[in-house]
């Protein structure tokens, strides 16, 4: 259909463009300070552009005369129980609130509309009733910074369960933001200014104990109740924890979320993934945080072919859990990758975030179509009639003959 409309209409409105270009209009449209953190990454960048080169060093082998009909691929999947349109999910972006100022509410309803999976930040601009509220998801995803206050994280969790979020995510590689230079040359941090605490904001436990029940969220706050909330938010860790969990700290977690799936996000070696199958979790998500948080490390791709080769390699009897790929995805080809080595959805970060500032809900709904129709159309010629033809059977490592 984008295809068609270009034709059509002599041009596209429909920010197909490559990445770099997408960026670019979102620089052109972004303050200073919002665009490089949304864009910036750990220290020397080299983790980030590890996820790029791991992704190039595989290569797609295409096939020809497989009796593939356009019309026919199908990119469903089932996944907990439920049948997914596409292998998409949006990583969960927090501070939206300063990318455009529908921020959390039109990424959530442009997902809805093109069908990809939502999952949606602890660290949102709007408190997460209210998004849901607002478009009706069946099947939302709910991330969540673990905070220090147990008290907090009940709340959080309650919250996120009555609200009708169906999956919960609990970030394990974000205990302390990362060593971002950008932001700190910038004199940048938007939690300080209380962007991106709107759960905690409307967090009755978290007014009680730490706004003495005054919520900062409330008509009449002043911008120093804000600002004292957001230093409390950020003193006593309570967005991220500061200090790493450890693996057996998980089960207060599934006590309190019942037996509802439980995705850990964050993991990168085989050993943490046995650790999270040992913990009896539902879901892995393979991620580097975009390079956000770790500098110097692995490429998010060359974690997932060995975690997923364990996963189905898991006896029968073992939950198998579901996995999620992020970190450095910007095209068909790139989700062909991470679907060819194993998973099972696949996130996009910072393309969507773009989108949103260039255009609000449009922007982001422009940049899932246009990722899904790449992913489509990409597959399709390389001789793939359903997703369930990806395998490492469809790669070759560079260099290597096909
Ligand atoms: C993130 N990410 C993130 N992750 C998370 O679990 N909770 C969060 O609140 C955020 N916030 C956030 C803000 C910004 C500006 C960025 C760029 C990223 C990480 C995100 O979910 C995902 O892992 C990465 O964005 C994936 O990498 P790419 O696609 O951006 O390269």
């Amino acid at each position: 259909q984008i295809f068609l409309d270009a034709l059509m209409q002599g041009k596209t409105e429909h920010l197909t463009t490559r990445y770099s270009k997408l960026r670019e209009q979102a620089e052109q449209k972004l303050s200073s300070e919002a665009f490089l953190y949304v864009d910036g990454s750990a220290s020397t960048q080299s983790t980030e552009l590890n996820n790029r080169k791991a992704l190039d060093a595989y290569q797609i082998v295409p096939r020809m005369m497989a009796g593939v009909e356009f019309s026919e691929f199908s990119t469903e999947r089932e996944i907990f129980g439920r049948t997914f349109a596409n292998p998409l999910i949006i990583s969960p972006i927090g501070v939206q609130g300063q990318l455009h100022p529908d921020s959390d509410v039109a990424t959530s309803q442009a997902a809805k509309e093109v069908e990809v999976t939502f999952c949606l930040s602890s660290a949102t601009s709007t408190p997460m009733e209210v998004v849901m509220e607002k478009s009706q998801h069946e099947e939302a995803w709910f991330q969540l910074y673990w905070p220090s206050d147990d008290d907090v994280t009940e709340s959080l969790i309650t919250r996120a369960k009555k609200a009708g979020y169906k999956v919960l995510v609990i970030t394990l590689d974000t205990w302390t933001l990362g060593w971002r230079p950008q932001d700190i040359d910038a004199g940048y941090n938007p939690f300080i200014k209380g962007m991106g605490c709107a759960n905690l904001f409307s967090d009755p436990v978290f007014v009680e104990k730490y706004c003495e029940g005054k919520s900062p969220l409330r008509d009449g706050a002043t911008a120093d109740d804000v600002q004292q909330a957001a230093l409390s938010v950020a003193t006593q860790g309570l967005l991220t924890s500061g200090k790493a969990r450890t693996w057996s700290e998980l089960a207060q977690i599934r006590k309190l979320w019942g037996d509802g799936p439980i995705v850990v996000k964050g993991v990168q070696t085989l050993t943490d993934a046995a650790r999270a199958v040992e913990a009896g979790v539902d879901g892995i998500w393979v991620s580097n945080h975009g390079g956000r948080q770790v500098d110097g490390a692995i490429g998010s791709l060359q974690a997932l072919g060995p975690i997923s080769q364990y996963i189905r390699g898991l006896p029968k009897d073992t939950k198998r859990p579901v996995i999620v790929f992020d970190s450095g995805i910007r095209s068909g080809a790139d989700i062909m990758k991470a679907v060819a080595l194993g998973a099972d959805l696949v996130g996009i970060g910072r393309p969507y975030a773009f989108g949103l500032a260039c255009r609000g809900q449009e922007g982001v709904e422009a940049v899932l179509k246009s990722l899904i129709a790449d992913f489509e159309m990409n597959a399709a010629l390389a001789g793939c009639r359903t997703i369930n033809d990806l395998g490492p059977h469809s790669l070759v490592k560079s260099g290597e003959e096909s």
